[in-house]
């Protein structure tokens, strides 16, 4: 593999998260996004002119013939896998906007693809890259807290009811995929398996209490790991105010930490830490706070993170000596959160817990 003195980019999809990719991009020097593409024409071109950028289009075909060595997929859910496929038969490396695809089968065909042709595959889970995520999994692996023994996920977050009506492929199975777990809690549940390791049993219950959607607004399960761990994870959008979220952590040394996102697309924070005789903790909440912060707040938020993942991946693609590594964060790794969170929807509807065989977990 021979790395271009600048990867010429290309970013699918002109929507909402696609302002932090090209931001993203634009901080990284040996990348450069040369064509934008929408399915509606008229906003990619409206992107291009607000950006610089070279090229418009209105499809993915007419994108990669402009000659392009990363595609950034910024497109609804079910639509992933067509760009990925696409982008690895012309030969691309491709870095994906999560959930990797809303059924397991489409996840699998996309990192067979990009594995066939030789193309590496990131996809977005931009909360790894929080300084107090990396300081919490270090702690693990340094044996402050050691081999995890609890763990709980809880994302208390608010959605107007227009985020839902807003984008027409919003709320329901088909076009969406799922609700609080496929669009939220994921980023959540991708943390709970960095940090506590391969899961291999969920039971869970999802409901839908304020939203007018057919996806859920509400879920909770217990997840147990490989390691004999056990987790539970509480999630919704139906509250008001946000909590934001926490992601606490036990582990067999006795310690306990806890990593908070308050408000929602901010740093994570280790707002708590117990160990032997201590207790460092911190305030989260305010007392007081805007009800519904928009969504270009909160994704504004996450840019230094985006630009952090998409940063490791462009470094991934020229490291030893251009052969590559791959990405810190994997088709296989957002293949594995999107089991766990689909063996949610599964338990909740037949009432019985998700096992997964130990091939599926490598998978
Ligand atoms: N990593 C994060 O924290 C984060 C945050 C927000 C959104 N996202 C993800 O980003 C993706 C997009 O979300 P969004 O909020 O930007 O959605 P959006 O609806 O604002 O934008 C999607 C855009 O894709 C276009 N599009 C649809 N199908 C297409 C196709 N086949 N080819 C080209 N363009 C197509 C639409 O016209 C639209 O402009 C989703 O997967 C979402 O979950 C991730």
């Amino acid at each position: 593999m021979t790395s271009p003195a600048k990867y010429r980019v290309g970013i699918v999809g002109c929507g909402a998260i696609s302002r932090n990719h090209l931001e993203a991009f634009a901080a990284i020097p040996e990348a450069t996004v040369v064509a934008v593409c929408d399915v509606d024409a008229d906003r990619a071109r409206a992107t291009a002119s607000q950006w610089g950028i070279e090229h418009a289009y209105g499809s993915v075909e007419e994108l990669l013939a402009a000659g392009i060595d990363i595609v950034s997929v910024c497109t609804p859910h079910p639509t992933h896998e067509e760009v990925v496929l696409a982008a690895a038969a012309a030969g691309a490396h491709v870095l994906c906007e999560k959930p990797i695809a809303i059924d397991l089968a489409s996840a699998e065909r996309m990192v067979a693809a990009c594995d066939a042709a030789g193309v590496r595959l990131g996809v977005f889970f931009q909360r790894r890259f929080w300084p107090a995520a990396q300081r919490l999994r270090a702690a693990v692996d340094d044996g402050t807290i050691g081999r995890p023994i609890l763990g709980h996920a809880s994302v208390i977050l608010h959605r107007d009811p227009s985020y839902y009506s807003a984008a027409a492929w919003r709320g329901t199975w088909a076009t969406d995929g799922g609700g609080v777990l496929m669009t939220q809690a994921i980023h959540y549940i991708d943390l709970l398996q960095w940090l506590m390791g391969e899961v291999v049993e969920v039971h869970g219950h999802i409901a839908t209490f304020t939203h007018s959607i057919e996806v859920e607004d509400t879920a909770a399960a217990v997840i147990r790991f490989a390691s004999g761990a056990i987790a539970t994870l509480s999630a919704t959008t139906a509250a008001t105010p946000s909590l934001g979220v926490s992601i606490r952590i036990t582990g067999e040394t006795g310690a306990t930490a806890e990593l908070s996102e308050f408000p929602e697309g901010a740093d994570g924070r280790v707002t708590l830490f117990a160990r032997g005789g201590t207790i460092e903790s911190e305030p989260v909440q305010p007392a007081g706070v805007d009800p519904n912060v928009d969504l270009a707040t909160i994704n504004g938020q996450l840019i230094p993170h985006h630009t952090a993942q998409i940063r490791d991946f462009v470094s991934a693609l020229s490291a030893n000596d251009g052969e590559g590594r791959e990405p810190a964060i994997t088709g296989p790794d957002a293949t594995a959160a999107l089991r766990i969170l689909l063996a949610v929807y599964e338990s909740s509807r037949t009432g019985r817990p998700v096992t997964f065989s130990r091939e599926d977990a490598l998978a």
